[in-house]
């Protein structure tokens, strides 16, 4: 193996990394039946054949077998992070060392964040792939001479989806972008699931603190927020959530948990948790009222939720006291810890979403790739907007994921789907 970190064709922290990077892919592998199913179905025929994608979205082991099955399907690909620290650089060094064309390594400045995104768009992608749609705006802003031969392109997660939503209303999307995000098999599963677990491991990675007889606060009850609720009350945890919106708020009280307004709550909790994709949820007015020892994280996609600097601005002393795990000191002598610098604790202080659920997330991306690639020079071609992945789409993926996991289910017989479909017989 080579001992460059940098060449034309990739720039990663250290190749020498890829033989663990490359045990862990096999790893996810394993666990990723589904998009393993479809590249072995796909392989033969090279249906991305003559495509180049680019992506920009986390590096993880998951993204890795996502990325080797698009270039197994036939497509050139070019790769970046789509956050400064959720770059596993094993799995990027991995990529790089098997022909990869990766620019991504954990803690990235922001120059060098948007350095290796105008690298990917230098392969000028015929698809876009994003997880938080950096990507995509970019390239709408600053590379457009690149845009007319884009088809079209995939988004991971909500945050993007309401970015994209707002580029479309402005009218400057420029084109057809799949909202993966909003898949049933997705949002039900890798946010809810996915998230919730990730959660807990990050925060117990960077604390390794008990959950049983603490106040956790999680702000958002969302897909996101209610799985992590669900799984720090499971760890033992007396949940508290805050919101915005009277209907989640309501269906936070009715599954059990106590809610009420952040500055309540700012004097009662033990563990902070955002999930909301909002800016400003928890500032230095909510961190001036909680107890010492306060814990503070964010799982939202951007690290605007709890506001690290303001917190800093009423600190007179700050240090790192574990990885990702930065002790701020007040005037009064008072602590709050901040965990991965309020930036998505789940892939900045552990792994991401387990496997098992990227597997359907990353199904769902290679499908709507699929998809796209079909439509390409036929009339079929989508105008811009922001399209939903389709029912037969979330139907497969469900399907296939029962059949990885050996679960059959029941048929509706003739006569079941006469009486669903009829409206004669009542009472
Ligand atoms: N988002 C959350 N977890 C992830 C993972 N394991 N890989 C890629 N993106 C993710």
């Amino acid at each position: 193996m080579g001992t460059e970190n940098e060449t034309a064709n990739y720039k990663v922290k250290d190749i020498a990394l890829a033989k663990e990077g490359r045990l862990k892919i096999e790893w996810a592998e394993r666990h990723m039946p589904v998009l393993m199913s479809l590249r072995a179905k796909y392989k033969q025929k090279k249906p991305l054949k003559n495509l180049r994608i680019g992506g920009c979205l986390h590096v993880t082991k998951e993204t890795a077998v996502l990325v080797e099955t698009l270039r197994d399907l036939g497509a050139k690909v070019a790769w970046s992070g789509c956050n400064p620290l959720s770059t596993q650089d094993d799995i990027a060094a991995a990529l790089a060392a098997g022909g990869i064309s990766v620019y991504a390594w954990r803690g990235v400045s922001k120059e060098e964040y948007y350095w290796c995104i105008d690298r990917v768009i230098d392969l000028k992608p015929n698809i876009t792939v994003d997880d938080g749609a950096d990507l995509v705006f970019y390239l709408h802003e600053k590379r457009q001479e690149h845009m007319a031969s884009v088809i079209g392109g995939c988004e991971e997660t909500t945050t993007g989806i309401v970015r994209l939503k707002a580029m479309e209303r402005a009218g400057l999307l420029k084109y057809p972008m799949m909202s993966v995000a909003e898949a049933k098999t997705k949002a039900d599963f890798d946010n809810i699931w996915g998230t919730g677990q990730s959660t807990m491991d990050g925060i117990l990675r960077s604390t390794n603190i008990m959950f049983a007889g603490k106040t956790i606060v999680v702000a958002g009850y969302g897909h996101v927020g209610s799985g992590i609720a669900a799984r720090a009350r499971g760890l033992g945890g007396n949940v508290v959530v805050t919101e915005v919106d009277p209907l989640p708020a309501l269906t936070a009280r009715m599954e059990g948990f106590q809610v009420m307004p952040m500055k309540e709550a700012a004097k009662v909790g033990d563990i902070f948790i955002t999930a909301t994709g909002c800016t400003k949820v928890i500032t230095a007015e909510h961190a001036a009222l909680m107890k010492d020892g306060a814990i503070l994280c964010n799982s939202g996609h951007f690290n605007v939720e709890v506001d690290v600097a303001s917190i800093e601005k009423i600190s007179s002393k700050k240090r790192e006291v574990r990885p990702n795990n930065v002790e701020y000191t007040f005037r009064s002598g008072r602590k709050v810890f901040v965990l991965a610098e309020g930036r998505l604790v789940n892939l900045a202080s552990a792994e991401g979403h387990p496997s098992e659920v990227m597997d359907m997330s990353f199904a769902n991306q290679l499908l709507s790739i699929l998809s796209l690639a079909g439509r390409a020079g036929k009339k079929e071609k989508l105008d811009p907007g922001v399209y939903e992945v389709g029912w037969e789409q979330d139907a497969l993926v469900a399907r296939l994921k029962l059949e990885s996991m050996e679960i059959a289910i029941d048929k509706l017989t003739a006569e079941q789907m006469k009486y669903l479909s009829s409206y004669g017989k009542g009472t």
